[in-house]
């Protein structure tokens, strides 16, 4: 058996082994059954009728009518995929409305993820043997699928991480704290998450250097004429969210990059809440670095990127060094992979990119577009059916909203809110989201927060309003 140590210089083929990349008939030489191209239109007898039995309770009282459908996909098989959406809570079906924290999972990311453990299994990069390749085919190919669904040229500009907020630090602690000096700026908004404001925090109290904030008019949005004017010869780097997680706010993004590159400013978008949402273009954003977690996109916890176009990328110096991303190592000096690898410190989530790959394939399937276009009109809907509650009031309305929406509540805490709503089996978020700056902006320490995908029904969101206009006394 051969050792590999330094996979630049592995070639499968010279194990008789299916070469890396070499994807769709690779896959299939392997699996056969499960050759990627079969995935790639919607198609849910990939699972079997059997399993989705087992699934299909009666749970799913507030189920899809037969008119609600995503693109050609009527909803309520879009539902069937989904096992947890038939869970009762409380003894009352659960109504999934926490979908900024965390999406569901279909059964084809639990069944690819289980797949891979039985059948896939080994570290990557490492030991020529067939689990070996197996293992590192479907990581890769998973890089790729990551890759295509935001638009980047190459797996080349994608770096597996823990999610969105590992992502944000990378960004900051391999590329953007080696390039401050005291007196320089951050621009941030303030409708960041804490994860895209502590990291440059971070790194602003270690080199001397200040955040700046953009502010947002009544409605939420961000006023681009005072975005534009905080931009000065100071400003080495800024970091905008795409929709905001508080408010669901979508920023003009292309618009502020297009700012920040006017100033020779680089910049981060934090794509967290943008990727389930709407179809995403880091070369139409001509964002700089771009991050999103798999969670957030019906794929497995633990398991996110950072897209960075290739320029920073060589220039970004690793924040964590260990096995898998060195070329050679002696006691008196390292060498470093290129990108991705040198940021890939260490046995990555495989599994869990894997399982990214097969959430990627599902949403794809269905369509970004028509997944964008059916949840602007259920937010439609949902916005006007919560204004008609008495005592409730929105928190945010600006033109372009995605997914989420927040509240208050005359007399009623938030957390009060989110219990009585828990005890009716529907899943919101209460507190203050981890975006308290926003929040104070409007006067305000928390909201309720309901939070849409395309999984979701009208009938949920009438059950979300009735509920709401005959709060427990
Ligand atoms: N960022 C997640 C949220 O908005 C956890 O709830």
């Amino acid at each position: 058996m051969t050792t590999v140590n330094n996979y630049a210089s592995y070639r499968p083929e010279d194990h008789g082994l299916p070469g890396i990349l070499e994807l769709g008939e690779k896959i299939a030489a392997y699996f056969p059954e499960f050759a990627p191209a079969a995935s790639v239109a919607y198609n849910p007898k990939v699972v079997s009728a059997e399993s989705s039995k087992t699934f299909r309770t009666d749970g799913d009282k507030y189920g899809a009518s037969s008119a609600e459908r995503v693109g050609g996909v009527p909803v309520s098989e879009i539902r069937a995929d989904f096992p947890i959406l038939s869970e009762r809570v409380g003894g009352k079906p659960l109504i999934w409305l926490d979908n900024a924290a965390t999406t569901q999972r279909p059964r084809q990311v639990i069944e690819r993820i289980v797949r891979y453990y039985e059948r896939e299994n080994s570290n990557t990069h490492r030991g020529a043997h067939t689990l070996a390749a197996r293992s590192t085919d479907a990581y890769e190919v998973a890089r790729r699928k990551v890759a295509d669904f935001i638009g980047a040229a190459s797996p080349d500009n994608i770096i597996f991480t823990r999610g969105t907020t590992e992502g944000l630090n990378l960004v900051a602690q391999s590329y953007v704290k080696r390039r401050l000096r005291p007196g320089d700026e951050i621009i941030l908004t303030i409708l960041e998450h804490h994860a895209n404001i502590v990291p440059w925090q971070m790194i602003a109290e270690e080199t001397g250097a200040a955040l700046k904030i953009a502010p947002v008019d009544e409605t939420g949005q961000i006023i681009l004429p005072e975005y534009a004017a905080l931009f000065t010869p100071r400003v080495k780097f800024a970091s905008i969210t795409q929709v905001s997680n508080a408010l669901g706010v979508i920023t003009p993004t292309a618009e502020m990059v297009a700012i920040a590159h006017s100033f020779g400013t680089p910049v981060c978008v934090d794509g967290a809440q943008s990727v389930s949402h709407m179809p995403v273009s880091v070369a139409g954003l001509d964002a700089d670095f771009f991050v999103f977690s798999g969670h957030k996109v019906f794929g497995p916890n633990g398991i996110g990127a950072v897209y960075g176009k290739s320029e920073p990328l060589e220039e970004a110096r690793p924040y964590q060094g260990g096995g898998n991303m060195i070329e050679d190592v002696t006691f008196e000096r390292t060498t470093y992979k290129k990108a991705p690898a040198k940021f890939e410190a260490g046995t990555g989530n495989i599994a869990a990119a894997v399982g990214l790959g097969a959430a990627i394939d599902y949403v794809t399937a269905i369509g970004m577009e028509n997944i964008e276009s059916y949840e602007r009109s259920l937010l439609e809907y949902a916005v006007r059916e919560l204004s008609a509650v008495p005592g409730l009031r929105l928190i945010g309305s600006a033109a372009q909203r995605a997914g989420v929406i927040s509240f208050v509540m005359e007399g009623r805490e938030t957390e009060e809110i989110g219990d009585f709503l828990n005890a009716a089996g529907i899943a919101v978020r209460a507190g203050h989201h981890c975006a308290q700056p926003i929040l104070r902006r409007f006067g305000l320490e928390s909201t309720a927060r309901p939070s849409l995908a395309f999984y979701n029904v009208k009938g949920e969101i009438d059950a979300l309003a009735e509920r709401l206009e005959s709060p427990p006394r």
